[in-house]
């Protein structure tokens, strides 16, 4: 504990002093997300993240979270020095969608409009017309359905196939998936809502599709933590990594949350719902690359301004 407090008291100081500010996700620590609530820094999901790293006046973004989430804020901001707690942090969606290999895909493919969700790198992001994250997905799909665009989708499978039960839009989906998210099982959240009568499943379209179908509500992380918030129910199931359960319970204290079970009603498993790269960001490693002033983030700046074009469309496409 007294480590910790350490920790938190130099962190804050090097933000100070280095004109940081500390950009989080929802699913990284607890910790994290509360200093960054304390310092004036973000807790989002990764679309608010990027808009809060664009318009925020600090010269350092410390991002909290995974590496596609430190690229996006370096490709939107290259002036600016984008550090992360670690190197390390990926995303299964990121690895499942090679730069090469999605360049011919679209090749083969020249008459659809791509678009690719942020959970990828620079290079492929360079590649589309469009970047979107989960909780601006269909709304871009359906705008660029009624104008008559065939869409190339990569590289979540089970968010791309929801958008297109979703929109009836015409889409072509990459096969990739998110580890976490895919666990989910359809089972035991039909079995959990039997035993529990009144309650609201809560889920993230990265889930397949048969857990989906089950949701009542389905959104991005901060469209899941509002739909806690503002439903009058008092309890909720929740498909999606157990980080977000801090700020949900912060901002809901009275009201019971439940983790989707993984492997059928009443089973556990530690890395089940807990992303192992968003669990790579600590207190320690997060003040140890405020001091050394490491783990920068580059990005090619031809490559990163042909990647701003998408992505700014995304920011710009929802003001
Ligand atoms: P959100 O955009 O909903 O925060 O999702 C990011 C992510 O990586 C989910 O697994
Ligand atoms: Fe990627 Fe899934 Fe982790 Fe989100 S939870 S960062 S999609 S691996």
């Amino acid at each position: 504990a007294e480590e910790l407090q350490h920790w938190r008291e130099r962190i804050k100081q090097l933000l100070v002093e280095q004109n940081a500010v500390l950009v989080a996700h929802y699913y990284t620590d607890p910790l994290i997300q509360a200093l960054a609530e304390e310092t004036g820094g973000c807790v989002s999901d990764s679309l608010e993240m990027a808009r809060f790293g664009a318009e925020h006046q600090a010269d350092t973004l410390i991002v909290a979270g995974v590496k596609f989430m430190g690229e996006t804020a370096k490709i939107l901001t290259p002036h600016k020095r984008v550090l992360m707690p670690t190197l390390e942090a990926t995303c299964s969606l990121d690895l499942g969608c090679p730069p090469e290999e999605f360049s011919a895909f679209c090749d083969a493919h020249p008459d659809r409009t791509v678009v690719v969700y942020a959970n990828t790198s620079a290079a492929v992001k360079a590649r589309a017309d469009w970047v979107v994250t989960s909780s601006i997905a269909l709304d871009v799909v359906d705008h660029l359905d009624a104008q008559g665009e065939k869409i190339l989708w990569a590289p979540d499978k089970h968010l791309g196939s929801y958008v297109q039960r979703e929109t009836g839009a015409d889409v072509l989906l990459w096969n990739g998936s998110c580890i976490v998210h895919e666990e989910f099982k359809a089972k035991g959240v039909a079995e959990l809502k039997a035993l529990y009568l009144d309650a609201v499943v809560l889920v993230h379209p990265e889930s397949p599709a048969a857990v989906v179908e089950l949701a009542d509500v389905v959104g991005s992380t901060s469209q899941i933590i509002n739909a806690a918030k503002t439903r009058p129910e008092k309890r909720f199931i929740v498909a999606t990594d157990q980080g977000i359960f801090y700020k949900m319970q912060q901002q809901c204290p009275d009201k019971e949350l439940i983790v989707a079970p993984t492997a059928g009603a009443g089973a556990t498993c530690r890395s089940c719902a807990n992303c192992p790269w968003m669990a790579m960001n600590s207190l320690e490693n997060l003040c140890g690359v405020l001091e050394r002033g490491d783990n920068e983030i580059l990005v090619d700046p031809e490559l990163g301004k042909r990647a701003m074009k998408p992505l700014q469309r995304m920011l710009d496409f929802r003001k």
